[in-house]
């Protein structure tokens, strides 16, 4: 019998090991999958929801490890996944994502020489003051087994030289969860709950340290709102890190200023899924979302200066902007017209790469 377990820590990984916990069930004759849940993100509305509305069960091992620095956090995680290593002796650790989680487990994997799988390999925004361009690169290096989700992600791993045996273009596991539950999400009452109406509002997601932890960026964010709150109706979900610095930086009567705008508490998947679904353009600073929108094909501004998935603005709906107030504006105003470029579905974006890469592992780990 094999024993794989799959980390998971922040928001973004929940919905990436769903669809390979899914996929290894009909192998449970062979593998045993345990879910270590390292405590990165605690609070209910950033974690137990997603466990809940993907279906996914308990955590086999949580470590509870919380917030802090960068090296707080991934020393914790370290010290703590260490001793579950030991314990459970797996054959395989699957990390996913980018988030200090997934750098922390790999480096203690690989130390006690356990073999890696990084599912969303090869991403690079070649930005080093982005921690997740660190946590990507080290991951990489490390890694036994990576599973990469466009052509960029092969390219970035030959040209850094990776041996072109250990790479896999396989999709994308997070599309696997969009597509597995798109339907399910209709059914979501969001829309009523926020008086929302289908194609007719803006969703925004920002938390990007490099947006909302300096004031005059945040302010610039704040202008773009301002300049299009005429065309439309805004909904904001405000991740932890945002809520904490628009209190810390007294932006809150500026929020409030803008009548068209409601700000809420973070949702839970299935309730999101409905909002990106029926969104007229959405507005974000997110990884994830500048690839869920592409497949969705909703107009995407991303409000980042680099994108490390070039190929939801090659061949998807993501318009990159940076901080620049006028370009967001105008291509806000383009999505709300009617008349933002139009995208297509990338390369094996079809809802079957947690098949792949349990196919794969299987071949590749069989005992
Ligand atoms: C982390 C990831 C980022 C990912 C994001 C998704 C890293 C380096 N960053 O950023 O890649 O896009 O998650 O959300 O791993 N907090 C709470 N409750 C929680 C979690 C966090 O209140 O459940 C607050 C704490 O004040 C904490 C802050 O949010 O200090 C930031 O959390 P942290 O996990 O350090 O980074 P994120 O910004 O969430």
């Amino acid at each position: 019998m094999l024993t794989f377990i799959s980390v998971v820590g922040a928001r973004p990984n929940f919905m990436k090991v769903a669809p390979l916990h899914r996929a290894l069930l009909p192998h449970a004759d062979r593998v045993q999958h345990l879910i270590c849940h390292t405590g990165q993100h605690y609070d209910e509305k950033m974690s137990k929801v997603f466990f809940e509305d993907l279906e996914l069960p308990q955590p086999d091992i949580y470590l509870g490890v919380g917030s802090g620095s960068h090296a707080e956090q991934t020393a914790r995680v370290m010290v703590e996944f260490e001793k579950v290593c030991l314990e459970h002796q797996p054959d395989l650790v699957i990390v996913v994502g980018d988030v200090n989680s997934t750098l922390a487990c790999s480096v203690t994997a690989a130390k006690l020489h356990i073999p890696v799988a990084h599912v969303e390999a090869g991403l690079r925004s070649f930005d080093r003051d982005m921690p997740e361009e660190i946590n990507r690169m080290v991951t990489d290096v490390i890694a036994d087994y990576l599973f990469v989700t466009e052509d960029a992600g092969m390219r970035n791993l030959r040209h850094e030289g990776v041996a072109e045996e250990k790479i896999f273009f396989v999709g994308h596991v997070m599309i696997d969860s969009l597509s597995y539950y798109r339907e399910k999400a209709a059914l979501s009452p969001a829309l009523a709950e926020f008086d929302l109406l289908p194609k007719a509002y803006t969703l925004v997601t920002l938390h990007r340290p490099s947006n909302v932890d300096v004031k005059e960026n945040l302010e610039k964010i704040l202008s773009i709102f301002e300049a299009i709150q005429e065309q439309t109706r805004f909904i904001f979900p405000v991740h932890p890190r945002t809520r904490n610095r628009i209190a810390e930086f007294g932006l809150q009567q500026r929020f409030d200023a803008i009548t068209s705008l409601t700000l809420c508490d973070p949702i839970g998947y299935l309730d999101f899924l409905k909002l990106m679904d029926n969104a007229a353009l959405i507005l974000t600073d997110s990884g994830g979302i500048q690839e869920e929108s592409t497949w969705l094909q909703v107009p995407c501004v991303t409000l980042r200066e680099s994108t490390e998935r070039p190929v939801t603005a090659e061949v998807g709906t993501n318009e990159v902007v940076g901080l620049s107030v006028p370009l967001a504006v105008e291509k806000s105003r383009a999505a709300l017209n009617g008349s933002a470029k139009r995208g297509n579905i990338p390369e094996l974006w079809d809802g079957k790469a947690a098949e792949r890469i349990v196919k794969i592992l299987l071949e590749k780990l069989s005992k």
